[in-house]
């Protein structure tokens, strides 16, 4: 049996997380592993709920506590439920999203501070961590763009101040640059076949060290 791991996507939003992660997961299936497809926030029934509750653009006044723990308690139901019995199975965890959002939205763009972060973390997650955060950056001016091209309406986050979302991508930035075995940047600027091939670079790596 082939030895689970977790590969988690994140980065601006409209940076093409959901292309990259369908492709991947694609690429992964085309080679017989078997793959999970997950999101936060949501990834079970339980966090859909909460995925609403959270993103809900009618309720504006969500206090920042509030939103951490939603976030928290979506953490903990997805990796009991989802995530460790898949790697227990031997399969490959694809989310879109995990806990460095936290890191980046809540605390570097919100401003909860570090400890009530990783206490909250600590609470879900158990020191369980993804074996790789592969971060998508962007320009959230140009992610907020792409992500109203779509036609779709914004939900509660992306509906924030620029200022915000500038904060959350330097935080992802930072939190690459302390942690360099555990997360990657690709320039999501860049044309989609680029951005894939840099991608699947990282995923073949991780393939010879955990596969
Ligand atoms: P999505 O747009 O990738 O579906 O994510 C929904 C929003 O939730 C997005 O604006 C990022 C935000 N988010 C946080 O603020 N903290 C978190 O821990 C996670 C997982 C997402």
């Amino acid at each position: 049996m082939n030895k689970g791991f977790m590969v988690v996507f994140d980065g601006s939003n409209g940076a093409g997380k959901t292309t990259v992660i369908n492709e991947v997961a694609r690429y992964l299936t085309e080679k017989g592993f078997s793959v999970v497809l997950t999101r936060e926030p949501g990834g079970t029934p339980i966090g859909e709920k909460i995925r609403e509750v959270i993103l809900d653009p009618s309720t504006p006044e969500m206090c920042d506590l509030t939103e951490l723990m939603l976030f928290g308690a979506g953490r903990a139901q997805h990796l009991a439920e989802k995530i460790k019995p898949a790697i227990a199975e031997g399969k490959i965890v694809l989310s879109d999203r995990f806990d460095a959002a936290t890191f980046s939205f809540q605390h570097y763009a919100r401003g909860i501070d570090l400890a009530t972060i990783s206490q909250i973390n600590e609470l879900a997650l158990h020191g369980f961590k993804p074996e790789m955060n592969i971060i998508l950056d962007l320009d959230p001016l140009e992610g907020l763009k792409r992500v109203k091209s779509r036609g779709e309406g914004l939900d509660r986050l992306e509906d924030e101040k620029m200022d915000f979302l500038v904060k959350a991508r330097n935080g992802y930035l930072l939190q690459a640059q302390q942690q360099p075995d555990n997360f990657s940047v690709i320039d999501a600027a860049q044309s989609k076949t680029q951005v894939l091939e840099q991608v699947l670079k990282i995923i073949d790596n991780l393939l010879a060290q955990y596969a």
